[in-house]
């Protein structure tokens, strides 16, 4: 592509890219996703928009007319986006949600990322084959869903759920194949027992995110030296729960991969090409720590 004194310059073949959220001025992806433009050398710009859920609709439109490539769908977007699309992948229909489209020549396409980013985040950073594992998950939110459903494609021996309300885990167990899919509803009370005895345990929930640094969903110290501690937060990177596991003798896996690996595999698919990862993280990562 046009290169001027090292930087990407736009001209009139550069392809639009986006994410839309309500709020969005927060957002690292414009600086990972140009990044990782720049570091392919792919004539692509990634803004992003603010747009509510008034003006969902119209934005869409403007996707179509405008022949925008790829959108990034954040909160509180991605069950409403549903509706707009043309057509909408497996995956993405059977967690409910959607965090990514693609245009492809005017048809949308929507896709999640979010739980298959997780997944190959907890294997290339942590655990590389996650087959016949034991595995908890703490919340039984929309990330749970997502992770619990790319998980499952993984083959573990069992996914337990626990949750806070353990109604809401149980509905979850029971949507994604109940029992005959390996999967178990807990109450947060069997949490100890079921801790000792997995090899992954990944927190789901807001517990221990900032400003409530100190907390944690668990005593990691119920967990197995050398398990594996995983929490879906990054701000802080390292979490109490993921203290207090490393103090136990357990590995940790932080949440800022599943940022960059959600954003990685909507890179892949918008462009056909494999995305420049550590290049991604080491952008985010300098912005985090400014
Ligand atoms: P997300 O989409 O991020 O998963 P969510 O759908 O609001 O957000 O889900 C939040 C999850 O964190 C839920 O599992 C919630 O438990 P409940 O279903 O019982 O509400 C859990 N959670 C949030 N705050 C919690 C707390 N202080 N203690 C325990 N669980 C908590």
């Amino acid at each position: 592509m046009a290169e001027h004194g090292g930087n990407q310059v736009v001209d009139s073949h550069t392809v639009l890219y986006g994410v839309i959220g309500d709020p969005i001025r927060h957002s690292k992806s414009p600086i990972m996703m140009n990044r990782a433009f720049r570091e392919t050398g792919i004539n692509g710009v990634y803004a992003a928009f603010h747009i509510t859920s008034e003006t969902l609709p119209a934005f869409v439109e403007g996707v179509r007319a405008m022949g925008i490539r790829g959108v990034n769908v954040t909160i509180p977007h991605k069950l409403q986006i549903m509706e707009l699309v043309d057509e909408i992948d497996a995956g993405a229909l059977a967690i409910g949600a959607v965090n990514t489209i693609v245009n492809d020549n005017g048809k949308l396409v929507g896709y999640n990322t979010d739980g298959i980013g997780y997944v190959r985040s907890l294997k290339e950073e942590a655990e590389p084959d996650l087959a016949g594992k034991r595995i908890v998950v703490i919340g039984a939110g929309g990330a749970s869903r997502g992770i619990v459903y790319a998980l499952l494609r993984e083959k573990p021996d069992s996914v337990a759920i626990a949750n806070r309300t353990v109604e809401r885990a149980e509905e979850l167990a029971e949507s994604l194949g109940g029992a005959t899919a390996g999967l178990t509803a807990i109450p947060n009370e069997k949490l100890r027992d079921w801790c000792g005895d997995a090899d992954i345990v990944i927190n789901t929930t807001s517990v221990g995110m900032y400003p409530n640094v100190g907390l944690s969903p668990i005593e990691a110290g119920w967990m197995k030296p050398g398990a594996v501690a995983s929490d879906l937060i990054y701000n802080p990177l390292r979490t109490e729960f993921l203290l207090q596991a490393e103090a136990s003798g357990c590995r940790t896996h932080g949440g800022l991969g599943m940022f960059i690996y959600q954003g990685a595999y909507a890179f892949e698919y918008w462009t056909g090409q494999a995305a420049p990862v550590e290049a991604m993280r080491e952008t985010v990562l300098a912005s985090l720590q400014v």
